[in-house]
């Protein structure tokens, strides 16, 4: 069997404030290339706080973790930024667009900042994305003119721009209605399949987790499946 893009060995992970408080008990986990994996449990379990964790935000942990192979807490902040913006894409509940750039160009900053291909090239690749997500009549609209679901969509579409190796989301179809939340669906498992991008998407959404190839239950910090 092949490394696992991302493992955790005994990850433990405490808030300091209000009070002292462990949101992650313990958790050892493998993640295989190509997997397709639904996060859930109920509210407060730590869904999100484990994903901040493994998308490398978040460096506050006890316990290791491995990307490819590789021990991230020997890492720069500067190396793991480059890390996640090569590698890792995120949909996160709040999508941080740039408010005065259009769509487009807030789809192809990352590639941009990533550097690996032409700017014209990266501008076909960001409107062939916006197209398979039905976005390509608001491609020059400004970010801050978007309702809450085509924001959300348009950052589905940035997270997918450097075909990154694993794609995290924090209910990445939340915002959306179910016509547009199953079309997402359709096209992550799509490239899942096509491309063999790795997903890891916390949902709440039982019709999707159960569509996914393995289902990670969080209950009070503690992985119980
Ligand atoms: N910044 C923070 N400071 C202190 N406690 C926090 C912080 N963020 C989260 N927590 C606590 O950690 C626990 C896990 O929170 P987390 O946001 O990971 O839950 P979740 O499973 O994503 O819930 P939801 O489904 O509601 O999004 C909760 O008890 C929460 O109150
Ligand atoms: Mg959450």
């Amino acid at each position: 069997m092949p490394l696992p893009i991302l493992q955790t060995f005994h990850l433990n992970k405490f808030y300091h404030k209000p009070v002292e408080f462990q949101a992650l008990k313990d958790i050892t986990l493998e993640i295989h290339e190509g997997e397709f994996i639904a996060i859930v449990g109920p509210s407060g379990s730590g869904k999100s706080t484990l994903l901040y964790v493994l998308s490398t935000m978040d460096t506050d942990y006890t316990g290791e973790i491995y990307f490819a192979g590789e021990l991230l807490k020997n890492k720069s902040a500067r190396d793991l930024a480059q890390l996640r913006n090569e590698h890792i894409g995120f949909v996160f509940q709040f999508h941080y667009l740039l408010p005065e750039f259009t769509v487009l160009e807030n789809v192809m900053l990352p590639a941009l900042k990533l550097n690996h291909s032409l700017k014209q090239e990266i501008e076909k690749e960001a409107l062939n994305i916006l197209e398979m997500l039905n976005l390509s009549g608001i491609a020059y609209k400004k970010a801050n003119q978007l309702s809450g679901g085509q924001q959300q969509r348009v950052a589905i579409a940035r997270a997918l721009i450097n075909k990154p190796k694993i794609i995290m989301g924090d209910e990445p179809t939340g915002n959306l209605d179910s016509k547009n939340a199953t079309l997402v669906y359709q096209i992550f498992r799509e490239l899942n399949q096509k491309q063999g991008q790795t997903f890891l998407i916390v949902t709440h959404d039982n019709h999707f987790a159960a569509q996914a190839d393995k289902i990670i239950t969080l209950k009070d910090g503690c992985i119980i499946n």
